[in-house]
């Protein structure tokens, strides 16, 4: 449980109710209720509503009844426990949902690569990394995957004594624990595996070199971001086949406008049926460049825009030197904005898409079972 984040809320499935209305649902919610049988189900139909997919429900509850216990496994409740009921029980229960060897990894994971370099593709990797654990409070690494020359360190004022070169190397004989040690913290709910920047050995990575890596992280931690550098390997075409999400960053010059085209090309082949990447156009704006409209820029790769940041070297050049985020020294920056729409949108808490609605419980089965009952 060391990487657990819990907060308990009074209430039951009411106040559970009220409370996930407004506010993105964790990974599980554990319910205590003393309802009734045939109120508990109608209770947990309306749960269901506001709860974002992928949040997992364990029912403690205080009726010992084999059917109603059949009818909550039956409609995605992942157990219900009859009270009193033992921590231990407790947690075998939660390490069975999320540590088990067939359970789907609890960490989403998400690739941010720029079509040039210099063009602040880590810059919103590390600013949308802070907005994730800032605004929507879940646990986050950053994988800093420009192992010499990255700059995860610097934006968050960190020279962790071990970083991402450790677990590479360590690669055969890595587990969770290790890993754990290995990663620093960069702040609050935020992990780091930073770049080592040391020069004195040379990197040559095939392809599966990070894919231990991103697996562990993905056992442990909600989100994985993973800071990919401006080259084009066998590691960097492998990771963008098996992330989750791909956010793209371009400046909107012509260099740009070709690379990006032939990254979305490729990533149509590599991932037929998987989400389109995310497209932010940075540093539009620069006074007397000439530039390409962010919106002709995205309708001519076929890619859909999904956010513009303008230059602001004044903000930006600050954040950089201090090693702060942005949010931290301008809170109310337009770009900080764009940060909070690409965390949640990533981190799939955004309800425009998901749609809140899941826990796997279906409605229609519900109020069947509603009629019955
Ligand atoms: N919107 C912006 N306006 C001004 N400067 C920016 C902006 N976005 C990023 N930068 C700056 O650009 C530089 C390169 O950013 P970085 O994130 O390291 O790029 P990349 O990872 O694409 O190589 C940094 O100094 C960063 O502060
Ligand atoms: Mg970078």
């Amino acid at each position: 449980m060391s990487r657990v984040a819990l907060t308990t809320h009074n209430g039951g499935v009411e106040g559970a109710i009220e409370t996930y209305k407004s506010n993105p649902t964790p990974n599980l919610i554990i319910i205590e209720t003393s309802l009734m049988v045939e109120e508990i189900i109608s209770s947990l139909s309306k749960l269901a509503e506001v709860c974002d997919s992928g949040t997992q429900l364990l029912v403690l509850g205080h009726i010992n009844d084999v059917i109603l216990y059949r009818e909550l496994k039956s409609f995605g409740v992942a157990e219900y426990f009859v009270l009193p009921v033992s921590s231990q029980i407790l947690a075998s229960a939660i390490s069975e949902l999320f540590a088990s060897d067939d359970a789907k990894p609890i960490g989403r994971s998400i690739a941010f690569i720029g079509a040039k370099g210099g063009i602040g593709s880590s810059t919103i990797a590390h600013n949308s990394a802070w907005a994730i654990a800032n605004n929507i409070m879940q646990d986050v690494v950053i994988l800093d995957m420009d192992i010499a020359f990255g700059t995860s360190g610097l934006n968050f004022n960190q020279d962790p004594a071990t970083g991402i070169a450790d677990a590479l190397f360590a690669s055969e004989t890595l587990d969770g624990l290790k890993l754990d040690r290995i990663m620093s913290k960069a702040a609050k709910h935020i992990n780091l595996l930073s770049a080592s920047c040391n020069l004195d050995k040379v990197y040559d990575f095939n392809e599966r070199s990070f894919e231990n890596i991103i697996e562990l992280c993905q056992q442990s931690v909600p989100i994985v971001i993973l800071d990919i550098p401006h080259v084009w390997n066998g590691w960097v075409k492998h990771t963008l086949s098996m992330v989750d999400e791909i956010v793209i960053v371009v400046e909107p010059d012509l260099a740009n406008l070709r690379n990006a085209k032939n990254i979305i090309d490729i990533l149509k082949t590599l991932r037929p049926t998987e989400a389109e990447p995310l497209l932010i156009v940075n540093k539009s704006g620069v006074a007397k460049r000439p530039e390409i409209v962010a919106q002709e820029f995205a309708d001519s790769i076929e890619c859909k825009l999904f956010e513009e940041i303008a230059f602001d070297s004044a903000v930006f050049g600050t954040a950089a030197n201090n090693g702060q985020m942005i949010a931290e020294i301008a809170k109310n920056h337009k770009a900080v904005e764009v940060f909070k729409k690409i965390a949640s949108r990533v981190s799939g808490r955004d309800s425009e898409e998901t749609n809140k609605k899941s826990v796997g419980l279906s409605i229609p089965s519900l109020m069947k079972l509603l009629k019955r009952a």
